[in-house]
């Protein structure tokens, strides 16, 4: 198809940040951006002081840094609060002997509380590992033991869920609750401690290239993958929360991801308070009604959400959306997976806004591959690489392959924001860079011949269901603990809601029948066990799964099943 056939939502915003994307790939220097920053002078940094303390003290004290609500809660904390609260969570933290480098861990479902610990523990220099509320016994003793956590802040109702015994390094457990009687040895009573604490805090002074934070992800073997980013990813969110989420002074900007996960610390926390912004933080469950209501109360004008959200809003329907009063709405974007060109098409039409798609992932630590909202989108399409940065389709033996092939997805290091390290795991992250000057995202994609990029499928078997990755094999691991599993293979079936949801192939043990109560039996030893977004939606029973001759569970193979395709070479089958 050439270009001028091609489905195109024209640019209409004449006076975005970034007025020419052509102009600025051109031109764009990273060493730029780096002049905002308090280190150009000093040498030394702090994310935490430049997201908060610097906008507190420089004129933006009494501005709502943070609107947060969720069914019971309804609070405006301003930059100067967030400055003296956060200030209070480091003198929490320094008092138990906490400091620079240690892993201090987030479990707990949003709240103000949330973001005082996180920005608190940065201040000190110490490595924050969020976690999402949801997580199981076993997910959250795999990221605890990997990084040797010495403290974890979380609530009276999830602390079943970490197994404090179990973790000898562990020698801190913050509880977020109210009326804490009895405290265990190693507990702390947050409220209780902040109470008390000074809000004047010495900030830690870091190198750049000093630990900020870790997020664990999946891959398609093996436990969860630490990514671990510095303090130099200030520069890329910084400068991304400029010319992507277009972010100016007077912006109210909702980010619907929970700090779990990267886009809520990147484009949650850092993104916006960089830019000196007010954030929208709603807690709770989603449902359509709240999140219109958000937007209508806060007066919403730049929205960051992803396409599984983007599908349900969809489904919801046109009367929901008229319900509510969303002219606030200048600038709407999606991450996470791709996002249908029908989604595009309707929110242009329900909202009057494009959805501008952005690419990037937990390793990358920041946004890549966007839309901007002064370039023409092409609903489909991830969009162009930022400026500063160089994206090429590259095959399998690191050769750059010309427009309209379809290839590894590939970006051109480094740039400021990409990880340092796989926690405790070298060898995995010199997989990313097999071929030098490129970190190979395990995306397959093409590029058309103006430049703009295809998203077109995982390269490994990873499972992206509604937004949020999972691996197979972890999937798997969990599923043979249980007593009538004896073999199991996992993959994404395609969904019209969730992209992708989890479907298990499951052989049974000697002794145990298939039956629907067995199917949900082994559904809730998932969800209880190990996280609920990680339970298969659907199992079938079969006598046995296809095998390679080395034992490896063929998930391509089910994956042909599943969708009536042919399943290709079958040679390294069992039998
Ligand atoms: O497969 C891509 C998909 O999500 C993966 C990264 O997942 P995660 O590290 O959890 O980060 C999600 C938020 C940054 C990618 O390898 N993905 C992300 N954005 C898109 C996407 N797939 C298609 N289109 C996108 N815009």
């Amino acid at each position: 198809m050439s270009s001028e056939q091609k489905e195109t939502l024209r640019a209409t915003a004449a006076n975005a940040n970034l007025t020419s994307y052509e102009e600025a790939r051109r031109t764009f220097d990273w060493s730029e951006v780096e002049k905002h920053f308090t280190w150009h002078s000093t040498g030394k940094v702090n994310m935490a002081y430049e997201a908060i303390d610097r906008h507190a003290e420089g004129g933006l004290a009494d501005k709502v840094a943070l609107h947060y609500s969720d069914a019971t809660r309804l609070e405006a904390i301003t930059y100067a609060q967030m400055k003296a609260n956060s200030n209070k969570f480091g003198n929490v933290l320094r008092q138990l002997g906490i400091g620079k480098g240690d892993r201090v861990f987030i479990f707990m479902p949003r709240s103000p509380e949330l973001y005082y610990a996180l920005l608190g523990t940065i201040k000190i220099g110490a490595i924050v590992g969020p976690l999402f509320e949801a997580f199981m016994e076993q997910a959250v003793r795999d990221r605890l033991e990997d990084s040797q956590a010495v403290a974890i802040v979380t609530t009276p109702s999830q602390l079943p869920r970490v197994p404090v015994a179990d973790l000898p390094h562990l020698k801190h457990v913050i509880l977020v609750g109210d009326d804490l009687l009895q405290l265990a040895a190693g507990q702390v009573d947050f409220k209780a401690e902040m109470a008390q604490a000074s809000d004047e805090l010495a900030i830690e002074w870091v190198d750049r290239e000093d630990g900020l934070i870790l997020h664990y992800t999946s891959g398609s073997t093996g436990k969860p993958k630490g990514v671990f980013h510095v303090h130099n990813a200030m520069i890329q969110h910084y400068y991304t929360g400029r010319i992507v989420l277009d972010l100016k002074e007077d912006d109210v900007y909702w980010c619907t991801a929970d700090p779990g996960w990267v886009t809520g610390t990147s484009y949650g926390v850092f993104a916006p308070w960089l830019n000196g912004a007010t954030n929208v933080v709603r807690g709770g469950r989603f449902k359509p009604q709240d999140w219109y209501d958000t937007i209508e109360r806060f007066k919403v004008t730049v929205w960051y959400s992803a396409p599984t959200s983007f599908r349900m809003l969809m489904s919801a329907g046109d009367d929901t959306v008229k319900a509510f009063d969303l002219s606030s709405l200048r600038h709407v974007l999606s991450v996470g997976e791709p996002l249908n060109p029908e989604v595009v098409r309707w929110g242009f039409k329900a909202y009057g806004q494009r959805i501008h798609d952005t690419w990037w992932m937990t390793e990358t630590g920041g946004q890549l591959i966007c839309n901007y909202p002064s370039m023409d989108i092409r609903p489909g399409s991830m969009g162009k690489p930022i400026p500063g940065t160089d994206a090429a389709i590259i095959d399998d033996n690191g050769n750059v392959l010309p427009p309209n092939r379809m290839g590894n997805l590939a970006i051109k290091t480094p740039w400021p924001s990409m990880m340092r390290a796989i926690w405790n795991n070298p060898a995995k992250y010199e997989e990313y860079f097999r071929f030098p000057g490129w970190y190979v995202s395990g995306d397959s994609a093409y590029m058309d011949e103006d430049g703009y990029f295809w998203f077109q499928g995982r390269v490994d078997d990873v499972i992206n269901t509604a937004g949020e990755r999972v691996g197979p094999f972890e999937v798997e691991s969990k599923l043979i603990e249980h007593p009538a599993v004896a073999e199991a293979g996992v993959i994404g079936k395609p969904d019209p809601i969730r992209g992708e949801i989890i479907k298990a192939y499951i052989a049974l043990r000697e002794g145990f029948e298939p039956s629907d109560e067995l199917k949900a039996d082994i559904a809730k030893f998932v969800k209880e066990g190990f996280a609920a977004h990680a339970a298969p939606r659907e199992i079938e029973f079969k006598d046995k799964l296809p095998k390679t001759r080395s034992g490896k569970i063929m998930r391509r193979v089910l994956k042909a099943w599943e969708l009536g395709l042919p399943t290709g070479d079958l040679s390294t089958i069992e039998d």
